[in-house]
């Protein structure tokens, strides 16, 4: 730590992974730890509120100790604590927005109230920012995650040491997130959990042509998002194919031996299933490409952000490089590890907000489904 540098300690809870982080001045990850839950979850096949906040409990003390061992800095000369309020599982946001709180409140130190999806939007700018690579602004950003699709056109300006950022909500999703589409559809094929990381590996190797999803019809706003579709049309497509029943059961086994690997569960695939989860991830990408860059021809942007866990998608990433290379919109994604939930973006949120003097009192409750706009 330098002199004049402020130390924001970063503290995560909302969904399944219990994260805290030293962060300076918004930019500088001094610390970045994240227990993830997901060997918990996993032989359900998605979060058990129940038990995320349970695991909460257990890790949320060791974790902050963690963050703070690994930055170097004694707990007294952190100038705020960062919690995340909201949105998310009531009773897995409670944990760490308690232990924030009272922590804040007997350090004599600042509280720090942070959006969840805001700290996304700020994974981008920490790195952005670190690598000396300012966005542009007005930007369109995407944010894709389990829990969340949905796109805002964001603003700066100019304000006392850190920006002032507003957000404007453009559209999102009606049903499923795309993350929550993946998971779905990983469950159905027996590919484990979490399904993104397991079907972007797989992807690659079946033709993503081979199946043909039809995009959603809506009407209404035109930059709304709908996953349920395809991950119906899956369930047909498997229906419809009755013999691949085999295979599946093969994976189901296979997971419960603890043979979860890409090269162990596309070993136990045959090319029709490749095929389907080529195509299923062609679908949801060139979505959520086409509906960005149409926001963005109507919300003109200078740049894209793209952050939340489906950011660490390979085609993803590729397919929004090359759009952005065509339209001249430079696109921004934070690395994998500030794609997923941590706390090292809630932090650099908490900075912002610190900046500008905006701190909570103990009366801070959390929201399960706090608007970022
Ligand atoms: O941001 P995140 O950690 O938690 C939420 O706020 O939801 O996102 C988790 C989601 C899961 O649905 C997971 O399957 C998905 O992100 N995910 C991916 C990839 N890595 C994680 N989806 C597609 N490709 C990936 N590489
Ligand atoms: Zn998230």
């Amino acid at each position: 730590m330098t002199g004049r540098e402020h130390l924001i300690l970063g503290i995560e809870s909302s969904c399944d992974e219990t994260a805290a982080a030293g962060v300076a001045d918004g930019r500088r990850i001094l610390s970045n730890v994240v227990a993830s839950q997901a060997e918990i979850h996993r032989k359900y096949g998605g979060i058990v509120p129940e038990l995320a906040s349970r695991e909460h409990l257990r890790q949320i003390v060791p974790v902050v100790r963690e963050a703070m061992a690994q930055a170097r800095v004694p707990l007294g000369d952190v100038d705020a604590v960062a919690v995340t309020q909201g949105p998310g599982l009531i009773g897995a946001l409670l944990v760490g927005l308690t232990y924030g709180k009272v922590l804040a409140l007997s350090l004599g130190k600042p509280l720090i109230a942070v959006n969840h999806l805001e700290g996304h939007v700020h994974a981008v700018l920490l790195e952005a920012r670190a690598a000396a690579r300012e966005p542009q602004f007005p930007a369109v950003c995407l944010i894709v995650s389990g829990g969340h699709t949905i796109l805002y056109s964001v603003q700066s300006r100019p304000a006392n040491g850190a920006a002032h950022i507003s957000y404007t909500r453009i559209g999102g999703t009606r049903d499923d997130a795309a993350g929550e589409a993946y998971d779905k559809v990983a469950r159905m094929l027996a590919l484990g959990y979490p399904g993104g990381p397991i079907i972007d590996r797989l992807a690659p190797h079946g033709n993503a042509q081979a199946v043909r999803f039809s995009d959603p019809k809506m009407t209404g706003n035109p930059y709304d998002f709908s996953f349920s579709g395809i991950k119906t049309a899956v369930l047909h497509y498997l229906r419809r194919q009755p013999q691949l029943q085999p295979e599946i059961e093969r994976r189901r086994q296979a997971l419960a031996r603890g043979e979860r690997t890409a090269d162990q569960l596309r070993a136990l695939s045959t090319t029709t299933t490749l095929d389907l989860i080529a195509s299923f991830q062609r679908s949801v990408v060139s979505n959520l490409v086409a509906q960005t860059f149409a926001a963005v021809r109507q919300h003109p942007a200078r740049a894209i952000f793209v952050s939340g866990g489906v950011a660490a998608n390979s085609e993803l990433r590729s397919a929004f490089e090359t759009e952005a290379d065509r339209s001249g919109v430079e696109v921004f994604f934070p690395s994998r590890a500030l794609s997923t939930d941590n706390a090292a973006m809630i932090a650099a949120a908490g900075f912002a907000r610190f900046m500008a003097g905006d701190s909570a009192d103990s009366t801070l409750n959390a929201e399960a489904n706090l608007p970022l706009a």
